[in-house]
């Protein structure tokens, strides 16, 4: 039987007490042997204050700056501490992200389309950031866990929170509030995640140990999921929709994006062929992958591009989310071979199935209301239908909706063999998602109708869940 314990590379660490943020803030700046590249970092974001600009502004101002960094193979070499491997990783990353993609930032401000790519990495920025990368063993690209997102924070008032208006970026591209708030909702989100991961482990080791009844810990699922729905809704004032091309180029990836870069990346002194890595997205955030594996949502996961998708991201995470998510899956398993539905089914745990249904309800909300993100961020925004990750985004995401209503479905009609249950709370769980099903249904059959219509559009989208009452922004 496989216990889950200890995830951790030093900087993460998988479990009730860190969830899936760091162990500690990450490094803001890098040690001062690296003063040369720390400084062009400073200059680089397009807006430094309310008075200044910085090199991304202008035209190829970036080149020369970057040109001039030492080549620090040797320093990196020498590193051990895993806080300074991933604040070099993030440094690395954003500069390499940003010198490559500078040139289709500035063609999309001249006629709102994504130009072509610098796709030569120079060797003083290549071959360092390639040893860190190999260090961490991740790819040499810009991601979510060590770059762009989870450890890239650092507190605005040091008594506060990780709310994320308390909370700025260790480096930018765009330096302006919308991609602070964008990215920094990310962390926000993930301050839940202690509570989240502490009730799956929990009630893992509860099932192992022969309990009947895991009522209790799914309630505690259900309920932080909830609070990371409220959180995650946040996100239409943390940052505006109609300012997220501002930020967006530069998060972009190089597989999938043969336009951006054709044949890929040539990492100079590195490698001798050129190199496609996949772009930093909210996809490599771990929540919905974990609740997806427990909940048993992969049980019902469409055999389509962005499944396979999906687990091709799972390469693009930390080794230790890697292993925690392998062994979620085999966990899970042993526990029942039909996952935590059947085993809640085979315990006739209804109360247990009251609070799964409303687990799903919730990975449900995040799915819906992720998808209106999509539509105002991305689709209202540009004709350029590659997302930073890679994928065509229009036709995938709403069938991982229809395959979380699918297993409601089946959930509802279990508890509907075993009867019902003396926990109130549990039980109108279950009454209100019964009433609320043939609209869920519904909603998805709508947009799924719209998508393969010609005359698709986010307008329309927003319409149809207006009219269902899962408007997102409201
Ligand atoms: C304005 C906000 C957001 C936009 C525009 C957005 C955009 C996207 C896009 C285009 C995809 C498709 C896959 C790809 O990257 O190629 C995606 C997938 C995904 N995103 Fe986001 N995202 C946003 C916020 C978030 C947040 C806050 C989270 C979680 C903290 C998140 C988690 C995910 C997950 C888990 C997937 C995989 C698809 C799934 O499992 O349903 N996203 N996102």
């Amino acid at each position: 039987m496989s216990i889950l314990s200890n995830y951790s590379d030093g900087f993460f660490d998988v479990s009730a007490k860190y969830g899936f943020l760091p162990i500690k803030a990450p490094m803001v700046k890098l040690p001062n042997v690296y003063n040369d590249l720390q400084s062009v970092l400073d200059q680089m974001p397009v807006v430094l204050n309310e008075n200044e600009f910085g090199l991304l502004n202008t035209i190829d101002a970036i080149v020369a700056p970057v040109l001039a960094i030492k080549n620090h193979l040797q320093d990196v070499e020498k590193e051990e501490d895993i806080f300074v491997l991933q604040a070099l990783f993030r440094s690395y990353s954003f500069l390499s992200s940003a010198y490559l993609l500078e040139p289709s930032f500035q063609q999309f401000r001249k006629d709102g389309k994504y130009g072509k790519a610098r796709n030569v990495l120079p060797a003083n920025i290549a071959q360092p950031f390639c040893k860190v990368a190999e260090k961490l063993n991740v790819f040499a690209w810009l991601d979510y866990h060590y770059a762009y997102s989870l450890g890239n924070y650092q507190k605005i008032d040091a008594q506060g929170d990780l709310n994320w208006e308390n909370i700025t970026m260790c480096n930018r591209f765009s330096g302006q509030p919308d991609e602070v708030g964008f990215i920094m909702l990310h962390v926000d989100i993930n301050r839940f995640s202690a509570d989240l991961v502490g009730s799956v482990m929990h009630t893992i080791q509860a099932l192992y140990n022969g309990e009947k009844s895991v009522g209790n810990l799914l309630q505690q699922n259900w309920t932080t999921m909830k609070q990371m729905n409220i959180r995650r809704k946040e996100m239409w004032k943390a940052s505006r929709w109609q300012r997220y091309n501002d930020f967006r180029i530069f998060i972009m990836g190089v597989k999938g994006n043969t336009e951006l870069f054709g044949e890929g990346v040539t990492y100079e002194n590195v490698w001798d062929e050129p190199k496609a890595f996949r772009g930093q997205t909210g996809a490599q955030d771990d929540i919905i992958p974990m609740q997806d594996i427990f909940s048993g949502v992969i049980f019902y996961y469409p055999q389509n591009e962005l499944t396979k998708y999906l687990l091709d991201l799972r390469l693009y995470r930390p080794t230790c989310v890697q292993d925690f998510f392998k062994d979620l899956e085999i966990s899970m398993k042993e526990i029942h071979p039909k996952g935590l539905m059947g085993k809640l089914l085979e315990n006739k745990d209804i109360t247990g199935l009251c609070f799964l249904l409303g687990i799903l309800e919730e990975i449900y909300h995040f799915r819906n209301g992720h998808w209106q993100f999509v539509q105002k961020y991305i689709m209202a925004n540009t004709k350029y239908a590659m997302a930073t990750g890679g994928t065509p985004i229009t036709s995938w995401i709403p069938n991982q909706i229809l395959s979380v209503i699918h297993q409601m479905e089946d959930v509802i009609t279990a508890i509907q063999q075993l009867g019902t249950t003396d926990n109130v709370t549990a039980q109108s769980v279950y009454e209100n998602n019964t009433k609320l099903l043939a609209s869920k249904k519904g909603l998805i059959e709508g947009q799924l109708a719209l998508i393969h219509k010609n005359d698709f559009s986010a307008e329309a989208v927003f319409a149809l869940n207006q009219k269902f009452g899962y408007d997102d922004t409201e």
